[in-house]
């Protein structure tokens, strides 16, 4: 069984459908943690509530990335609990050296956009704003880039005349619980292969 660790800033929806599905079978793997960038995130809460480890680790000064001495805690506390691949669930920071070089290939993140279009932040209202037809979610490998890495699944919704960006933000969020576990399950099974920037599986 693979060990995973998913590190989540926020309320953590994306977190308790994974938790979700590792307890109906819908993933086969064990949590071994969740690690927040902050102490009071209600992710951390809902990893206590189903009998997970749930880490704080102190941020430090930066608020969009941690400086490297701060960010090899996070290696060091994810490589304590020999956690095979990390996912990503509303981290609100940049990775940068230390967790990428030691977790190549391993962290996984969702975005609530079609990327490459959105990247970044408040995605769901700017496509709103921008005037798409079709907004949805991706689950991409984390490189050094900022949402750039090799997309591993998406999908697509519309955006109704009617829409508003919460009711947009909620019909993405649906799919967003959907496939980040096809995503997971995908990256654990290790029946892919990267070709350039293209993930395509292999039977
Ligand atoms: C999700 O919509 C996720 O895609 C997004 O943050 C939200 C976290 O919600 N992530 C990003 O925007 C990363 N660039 P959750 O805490 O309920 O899972």
């Amino acid at each position: 069984m693979k060990n995973i660790a998913v590190l989540a800033s926020g309320r953590g929806t994306n977190l308790q459908a994974i938790i979700e599905n590792i307890e109906n079978g819908s993933i086969q793997a064990h949590l071994a943690c969740v690690i927040s960038d902050k102490q009071d995130a209600q992710a951390l809460e809902r990893a206590r509530k189903h009998g997970i480890e749930a880490v704080y680790i102190d941020p430090g000064p930066k608020k969009t990335w941690l400086i490297p001495e701060v960010e090899q805690r996070y290696v060091q506390a994810l490589q304590d609990r020999q956690v095979d691949l990390v996912c990503l669930a509303g981290f609100m920071r940049i990775l940068k050296k230390p967790l990428l070089t030691a977790f190549a290939g391993r962290i996984i993140n969702i975005h609530p956009a079609l990327l490459p279009s959105f990247p970044g932040l408040d995605v769901q209202r700017k496509a709103f704003e921008y005037g798409v037809k079709f907004s949805g979610c991706t689950v991409h490998f984390v490189d050094d880039t900022v949402d750039g890495g090799p997309i591993i699944t998406q999908t697509a919704v519309p955006v109704l005349d009617d829409d508003t960006p919460d009711i947009l933000a909620a019909r993405i969020l649906k799919e967003e619980h959907r496939i980040y576990t096809e995503a997971i399950n995908l990256v654990l099974s290790g029946k892919y292969k990267i070709d350039g920037r293209r993930v395509i599986k292999i039977s």
